[in-house]
Formats: structure tokens, C-alpha cells, sequence
């Protein structure tokens, strides 16, 4: 998988069903539980303690992709910022936003594609969201933010520990952080040196002096690749709290 990967027809056609796709679409037929659909929709419904945040809070998804995250998040958040570093993912996302649709060549066998639709889901805010072009290691943003969001981005940076230095300073004291990561690391996006492997400092080490860790679980996914190639994952879901400054 190159870097660029998200770019890609492939890439879209994957993260447009794993966010918006029917259960019946992103799991095969018979042999995979139901608690692996739906990621994106319960990372922000079971991932944050929403009883312990400010009653109309501010929400940061970083790595957002195609944006059903930050569609999610616009239920109980007065304003979202989607980031991601793929045009085409943030097309499709700003797509959505204003139609309400889009519609996608999914691949079959071979070379064999069929149109499918993606519909964003009642009850959503799409006028509260901003999705940017953007590094996540890099992009300035002028604001801190209640909740933070990073799905399975640690393992897609070049620098991860840049990224896990980062987060305190984009969240309010009192804020939440989800992050989620199947430590999946491979070269073409991070070098082998920066990789966080067991033994090494790891993430709770470089969140702890600023965090505390209220939750850790796992949290399972499932990329349809085509309808007989699916791909499961197991990412690692933590929950922080930003400690006061
Ligand atoms: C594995 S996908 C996860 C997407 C989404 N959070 C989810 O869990 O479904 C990684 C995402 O991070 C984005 N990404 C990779 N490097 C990035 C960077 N430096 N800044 C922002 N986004 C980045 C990719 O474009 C892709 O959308």
C-alpha cells in the first residue's frame, strides 16, 4: 500500500462503504459478527463519556476520510472540523455534505464495477461541519476543541510521535481524545524507525503527562475490499482526558 493510496478509486470505493455502506454490504454474508459494522458510527456514539462534556461542545476528526465521523459528531456538536490529507476522500465528503449523496463504482470481480449510492443518514448537521485539505501533523488551527478524533490515523503518519505531542495543545482542558489505532505499521507511510513498537516509549507514555487514560478496548472494523476479500481489524480504542493546565 503506497502513500498515495488514499487518493485512489480502490481506497474511496473501501471507506465509502465501511462509513455509509448497509450492514449487508460491509460485512460478508454469514461469518462475521454485526458488532464489526458501522466503525465510524460507534466511535463517536460508544467512544466519548458525552455526559462529562459541555452540553453544545466542539469536535476535531482528524483523518476523517469520507467523513461519516464528523456527520455523526454534528448530531450532538454545535461545530466540526473534519481534516484530511486526501483530496478525493474530502471531495466525496463535501459531496455528501451538500447533496446529501454520491454516487461511487464499487469494485465486483476482476475488473467489474457497479454504481452504488451512499446516502448521508437522517438527523445529521451537515451545515456544522467544515472538512479541510490538510496534515494533521502540520495544519494550524486557531481554536482548541471539546473532542478529539483519531481513527486510525497514528499508524498512516510519517512522524506518529509528532502527532501524539501534538494533541494536547488542540484540546480544552477537561476535553476528550478517542484514539483508535491497529498498530498496523508499514514503511510506505511511516519510516521504520518512528514506528511505535512494543518496548519502545509508547502511546500512553507520550499522552500521560498531559492526559489521564479513563477507558481501553477494542474496536473492530471490517474493509470490503470486494464481495468475496474483506479485511478485519482489530484497532485499539483509548479514551483520554485532558488534564487541567
Ligand atoms: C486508515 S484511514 C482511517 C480513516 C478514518 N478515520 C476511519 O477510521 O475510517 C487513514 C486516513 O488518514 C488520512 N491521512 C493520512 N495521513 C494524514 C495526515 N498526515 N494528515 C491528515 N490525514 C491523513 C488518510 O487520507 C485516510 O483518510
Amino acid at each position: 500500500m503506497s502513500s498515495d493510496f488514499y487518493e485512489t478509486s480502490p481506497a474511496l470505493a473501501q471507506y465509502l462503504i465501511l462509513h455509509y455502506g448497509s450492514v449487508e454490504w460491509q460485512l460478508p454474508s454469514s461469518s462475521c459478527s454485526r458488532e464489526s459494522a458501522d466503525f465510524p458510527v460507534r466511535c463517536v456514539q460508544e467512544g466519548f463519556r458525552w455526559g462529562e462534556l459541555p452540553p453544545h461542545p466542539t469536535a476535531l476528526d482528524l483523518g476523517c476520510a469520507v467523513g461519516r465521523s464528523c456527520f455523526e459528531l454534528s448530531r450532538r456538536c454545535r461545530r466540526v472540523v473534519g481534516l484530511d490529507l486526501s483530496q478525493t476522500f474530502l471531495q466525496s465528503a463535501r459531496l455528501l455534505q451538500e447533496t446529501g449523496s454520491i454516487r461511487c463504482p464499487v469494485p465486483l470481480e476482476g475488473d467489474q464495477l457497479v454504481e452504488r449510492d451512499f446516502s448521508l443518514p437522517a438527523g445529521v448537521c451537515p451545515e456544522r461541519i467544515e472538512f479541510r485539505v490538510g496534515d494533521a501533523l502540520a495544519t494550524p488551527f486557531e481554536e482548541c476543541f471539546d473532542l478529539l478524533l483519531a481513527a486510525n490515523l497514528l499508524d498512516r503518519v510519517p512522524d506518529p510521535t509528532a502527532l501524539l505531542e501534538r494533541l494536547p495543545a488542540l484540546l480544552h482542558p477537561g476535553g476528550q481524545l478517542l484514539l483508535t489505532s491497529p498498530f498496523s505499521w508499514l514503511s510506505a507511510h511511516t519510516p521504520r524507525d518512528q514506528w511505535l513498537l512494543p518496548g519502545s516509549p509508547r502511546v500512553a507514555s507520550l499522552l500521560l503527562p498531559h492526559f489521564t487514560l479513563l477507558r481501553r478496548w477494542d474496536l473492530p472494523l471490517v474493509l470490503r475490499e470486494h464481495p468475496r476479500k474483506f479485511q478485519w481489524c482489530l484497532p485499539e480504542a483509548t479514551l483520554w482526558r485532558r488534564n487541567d493546565v
